[in-house]
């Protein structure tokens, strides 16, 4: 028999109890940062030194943290159901978890790439990213993240993927981030949506969502038993 598919959309709260920061808590990254110093192109080219050296902090950073409780149940979710992650977070708790198709709509913290030919990608040595660390071309090597501005090239896909799911799950995200916000507009009519996260998150757009007030740790391992249950 086929397995059912499980789409999950997770945000940065999924990897909150690894003790990575969140964006819009309170004492969030954005609290301590203004995005448009750290996280746009405009800040890039304005100050390169600045943008490397934040993402260098949280690559560092992600070298020291391991998946939590909510990471391992979307793998144990794998035994019974096709699950698919797409994942805003630039971390790579859920492959280090060992769940097998995950896509990053915002880029990956442990990639750089050429600035002037995106194509070139590369996995960096370490957790360092240095000026005049170069590509094959010669550009200056960047942070492989989505900044605000930019396309997010993965939607499309994420979006297909969206219309091909049984379930749908939103783990730790507040739903501000547009078009990934958006993704469950996607999913076919009557397609059961849990969403888990602690805090009030906006859901009018979500008819007959079922939100689960919890910690992802915690909120993610009970619906798993629960689907692993009913599959
Ligand atoms: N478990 C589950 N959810 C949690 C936890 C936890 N332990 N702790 C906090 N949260 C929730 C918060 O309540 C909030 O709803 O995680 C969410 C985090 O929201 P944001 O900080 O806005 O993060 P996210 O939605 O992933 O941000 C989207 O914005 O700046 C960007 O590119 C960045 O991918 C990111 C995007």
């Amino acid at each position: 028999m086929t397995k059912k598919r499980i789409v999950v959309l997770t945000g940065a709260g999924v990897s909150a109890e690894s003790g990575i920061s969140t964006f819009r808590d309170s004492g969030g990254l954005w609290e301590k940062y203004d995005i448009m110093e750290v996280a746009t192109h405009e800040a890039w080219v304005r100050n390169q030194d600045l943008v490397m050296e934040f993402y260098n902090q949280r690559r560092k950073q992600l070298y020291e943290v391991e998946p939590n409780a909510a990471h391992h149940a979307l793998v144990k979710l794998e035994e019974k159901y096709d699950v698919h992650i797409i994942t805003q977070n630039v971390d790579d708790l859920h492959e280090r978890a060992g769940s097998k198709k995950v896509m990053h709509l915002h880029g990956e913290l442990k990639k750089v790439r050429s600035s002037i030919d995106e194509n070139l990608v590369y996995d960096l040595d370490g957790w360092e990213l240095k000026k005049g660390d170069k590509c094959e071309k010669g550009s200056q090597l960047r942070p492989h993240i989505v900044w605000f501005g930019e396309p997010v090239p993965m939607i499309p896909e994420a979006a297909q993927l969206s219309s091909t799911a049984d379930i749908y799950m939103i783990i730790g995200t507040s739903l501000n981030v547009y078009p990934a916000a958006g993704l469950v507009g996607y999913t076919p009519p009557g397609c059961p949506v849990y969403l888990i996260d602690p805090a009030e998150v906006p859901v009018s757009h979500i008819p007959g969502v079922k939100v689960i007030r919890e910690k992802a740790g915690k909120g993610t391992a009970e619906l798993v038993e629960k689907l692993l249950k009913e599959a």
